[in-house]
């Protein structure tokens, strides 16, 4: 790789929740370059089986590696709880996932070793949450509820809406009654119910965003390697977005998120990788 400080950091998800963690990641790292991959025409992830997932995550990955990214972040939950083992070993970069550094975060907050998480199906039904959270503290109580609803009420727009408190209320009041004291949201389009989410659980459950922890992780892995892009002076359009499908709707959804204009999105046929 040529310069590998300025080259950009791939991150991908299976459609457009993923944004919530290149929020992030701009956020903490504002002089790095982002190359994003959607895969909007494949979405939803989390109803489909494991090997599906990692032939669709390796086929990204093959395509995030033509525009030479230096790293590659996994922000989909459902890939990085079904895929990552996978393909980390399979390529010559570093690939991070955000469920370690969600369950991570999460066994930091609980003070009662009481966690939730919630997320799609295929996350859930993986118990990588559990297993993860286990393998750093083996004495913490880990309850998984599966909330697939949530995702097509966040893509059509349905934060507010009445239905929405009704759906949260369905899938987390088994949740309410137990005592955990901190919950992940296991899933890349959950932070944007967080404020709905927060008003159903009240102030005892601490939410957890994996965003966070995974853009600091991601701060030291490239501290770490030297490949930080130190200094240089970000423009946004340094930052591209790629789907699979339907780059407009992608655009107009993306525009919601971001704290800056996204001004066009390309369509890649994900098939040819
Ligand atoms: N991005 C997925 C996740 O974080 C949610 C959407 C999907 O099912 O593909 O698990």
């Amino acid at each position: 790789m040529e310069n590998r400080n300025t080259a950009p950091v791939g991150v991908f998800d299976s459609g457009v929740g993923g944004l919530t963690v290149v929020r992030e990641i701009a956020r903490q790292l504002p002089d790095e370059n982002i190359i994003y991959f959607g895969d909007t025409a494949r979405v939803p992830y989390g109803s489909k089986s494991q090997n599906t997932i990692i032939r669709f995550s390796e086929q990204i990955i093959r395509f995030l590696k033509t525009k030479q990214v230096k790293a590659i972040v996994i922000a989909c939950n459902t890939a990085s709880a079904l895929a990552l083992d996978a393909v980390r070993d399979e390529f010559d970069i570093p690939v991070m996932g955000v469920v370690i550094p969600g369950a991570r975060a999460a066994v930091e907050a609980t003070r009662n070793r009481k966690i939730g998480v919630v997320g799609t199906d295929a996350t859930v039904q993986s118990g990588m949450y559990t297993k993860v959270i286990h393998e750093m503290a083996p004495d913490v109580t880990v309850i998984e509820k599966a909330c697939p609803l949530f995702v097509p009420l966040v893509e059509e727009g349905f934060k507010e809406h009445v239905v929405t408190r009704e759906v949260i209320k369905y899938y987390l009041e088994s949740m309410r009654d137990t005592d955990i004291d901190a919950m992940i949201l296991g899933c890349t389009h959950y932070p944007l119910l967080r404020s709905k989410i927060r008003d159903y659980l009240g102030e005892k459950i601490q939410i957890v965003n994996p965003a966070y922890e995974t853009a600091m992780d991601l701060k030291e892995l490239l501290r770490e390697q030297n490949m930080e892009n130190g200094g240089a002076t970000l423009e946004h359009s340094r930052y591209a977005f790629y789907v699979s499908d339907a780059a407009e709707k992608f655009r107009m959804f993306a525009n919601t998120v971001m704290p800056f204009d996204v001004p066009t999105t390309n369509v890649v046929n994900i098939e040819e990788y």
